[in-house]
């Protein structure tokens, strides 16, 4: 998600400096935001000669030190609360001047991550929907020390700047969207897992019986089945709802590298 954000912000016009964990991730982000520009110029949503200006505007490194002296950060990492503790720590140094600091996490709560920082007033959740290009929505999510003077900011940058939707969600567990949305998709998990219905067709009940866009397997594939399991166990340890307990048949999928679309392979087969 992490190139699909850089992607939308260099398109508004934002000099973007994207980190990547290391130098052959730093390639395949490159390389992931020029097909995504190459497919939005083939439908006609961007000029041609925009392309290489979108692209100057994008400097992709692994070393995070190149993003001192940006005027705000977004962390897009693994959904990894101590993974992102660390990170939220070390922009705290690097950009002691940034406006504000936000997470695209899924769901771990706002104030964990600000907590790590000496300026939590500055910190706050602000969740995209993958594919960020495509989809209009952000959620604000704001920690109970996020300032107003944040909060403001920030929603101007993504409604102005971005040209995306906004809602607000207080810092619970899986905010709005998520809280909604994984339960469901864990349901069709389990539906698939104990035979009731073939993949195939608990996908195509939902598409054509509920006109969503595609199926819950289809959509985990499309999410990564680690970050849902990520985001099964958050929303577990917050509410302690059965139904947000990760099905084994996940949990043994994951464990067997089959992550979904970035992997090649998850729910369905993506390597044909
Ligand atoms: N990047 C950029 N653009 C993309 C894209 C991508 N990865 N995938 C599709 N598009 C664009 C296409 O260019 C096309 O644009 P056009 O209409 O201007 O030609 C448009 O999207 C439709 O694409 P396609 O015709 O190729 O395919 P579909 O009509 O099947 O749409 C889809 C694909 C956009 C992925 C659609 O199925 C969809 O919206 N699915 C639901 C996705 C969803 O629910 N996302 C939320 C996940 S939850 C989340 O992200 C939160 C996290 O915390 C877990």
């Amino acid at each position: 998600m992490g190139s699909g954000i850089a992607e939308v912000c260099a398109r508004s016009g934002v000099d973007v400096v994207v980190v990547e964990a290391n130098a052959q991730r730093a390639e395949r982000s490159r390389a992931a935001i020029e097909r995504s520009l190459d497919r939005a110029v083939r439908s006609g949503k961007l000029d041609a000669d925009e392309r290489p200006v979108v692209l100057e505007r994008l400097e992709v490194t692994d070393t995070l030190d190149d993003a001192r002296g940006a005027d705000a950060g977004i962390e897009a990492i693994v959904e990894d609360e101590q993974a992102k503790r660390e990170i939220f720590q070390r922009l705290d140094d690097l950009l002691p001047d940034a406006e504000w600091l936000a997470s695209n996490t899924s769901s771990v709560p706002i104030m964990k991550l600000a907590a790590a920082t000496s300026k939590p007033d500055r910190v706050l959740g602000l969740h995209f929907f993958n594919p960020v290009p495509v989809l209009p929505l952000v959620e604000l999510v704001h920690s109970i020390m996020t300032s107003q003077d944040t909060l403001h900011r920030v929603r101007a940058f993504a409604e102005e700047q971005l040209g995306k939707t906004c809602i607000d969600s207080q810092d619970r567990a899986g905010f709005v969207v998520n809280a909604l949305l994984i339960p469901y998709l864990l349901s069709a998990i389990r539906m698939y897992e104990s035979g009731f219905a073939s993949r195939e067709d608990i996908d195509r009940g939902m598409v054509l019986g509920c006109a969503h866009p595609m199926g819950p397997l289809a959509l985990s594939d499309l999410i990564g089945l680690d970050t849902l399991q990520a985001v099964a166990v958050s929303l577990y340890d917050e509410f302690r709802d059965p139904a947000a307990v990760a099905p084994a048949v996940l949990n043994r999928m994951v464990e067997a590298g089959l992550l979904g679309r970035k992997s090649g392979r998850g729910f369905y087969d993506y390597t044909s």
